[in-house]
């Protein structure tokens, strides 16, 4: 795991940025890049700047794939908090995605059985595609990746996920009251995460700091989902200093930032 600390805004972006295009360059094939994509205020920034590299002619999403990574059940996919229609606003229409390219997870339907199947197909499309090159990611202040609240299986696949009531409380400013916040979700599972090329995770603020120490320094547990970046050969980890105060390695990710760069090949 690479851990990549900023020290503003703009740099976690950037530095999130970056390691998106590097990674579609070294797990893509062919000119469709696949992108996992997360709904939440973390990546923003991050978006501009795919839009930025768009406008200097140095990445193209008009061909690209979008696989989203979660949605609510319960409300359609044209509410205005479905996460269809956020990624919508938030990424399609920043980056240059064709909205007929985003793929989301089916989070309506007449019976539980349905949308269970639907989730289903959801990892078959992803393996139809070629897999997710580059998964984005944010975390939740419970260590939730996607909707993967504490407890889920590390092997999960997509699937049918109960809110946990803090997610649910975080989430509630966006709708009018709790009461209307989905009870329910459908989250790719972790395991569906694992199998991206890269995962790209960013997160900003003191408070995801404890999320942040337990994902990336914790034990492996299904107590803490993000810890399932441990498991991956090519995560990256962006953070700003506010979410890095938890980390007891901090000198030694300092150290190791600079890559291969400065990498001494002939000591004697
Ligand atoms: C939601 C999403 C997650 C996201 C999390 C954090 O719960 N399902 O994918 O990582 O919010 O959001 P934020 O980045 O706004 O803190």
């Amino acid at each position: 795991m690479r851990v990549l600390i900023g020290n503003s805004a703009s740099q976690v972006a950037k530095i999130a940025a970056e390691n998106v295009l590097a990674g579609l360059t070294a797990h893509g094939s062919g000119n469709t890049p696949v992108l996992g994509l997360a709904t939440g205020s973390s990546p923003l920034g991050l978006y501009r700047e795919l839009a930025q590299a768009v406008r200097e002619g140095k990445a193209d999403f008009s061909a690209a794939r979008g696989f989203a990574l979660d949605e609510y059940i319960g409300i359609r996919a044209t509410h205005p908090q479905s996460y269809r229609q956020t990624l919508i606003s938030e990424v399609c229409n920043v980056i240059g995605l064709p909205e007929h390219f985003l793929f989301t997870p089916q989070g309506l339907g007449e019976t539980i059985e349905e949308i269970e199947a639907a989730a289903a197909n959801y990892d078959q499309a992803i393996a139809a595609a070629g897999g997710i090159q580059v998964q984005i990611l944010g975390i939740g202040a419970n260590g939730h990746l996607g909707f993967n609240e504490p407890g889920s299986a590390l092997r999960s696949r997509t699937r049918i996920k109960r809110l946990a009531a803090k997610t649910r409380q975080d989430n509630a400013r966006f709708f009018e009251g709790l009461e209307r916040v989905p009870t329910h979700c459908v989250t790719q599972g972790l395991g569906t995460i694992l199998e991206a090329g890269r995962l790209v995770l960013v997160a900003t603020g003191a408070g995801k700091a404890e999320a942040i120490a337990a994902a990336v320094e914790g034990p492996l547990s299904a107590s803490c989902p993000g810890s399932v970046l441990q498991l991956h050969p090519d995560a990256v980890v962006v953070l700003d200093e506010a979410a890095a105060t938890g980390l007891k390695l901090r000198d030694y990710y300092d150290d190791a930032a600079a890559g291969l760069s400065n990498m001494q090949l002939h000591l004697d």
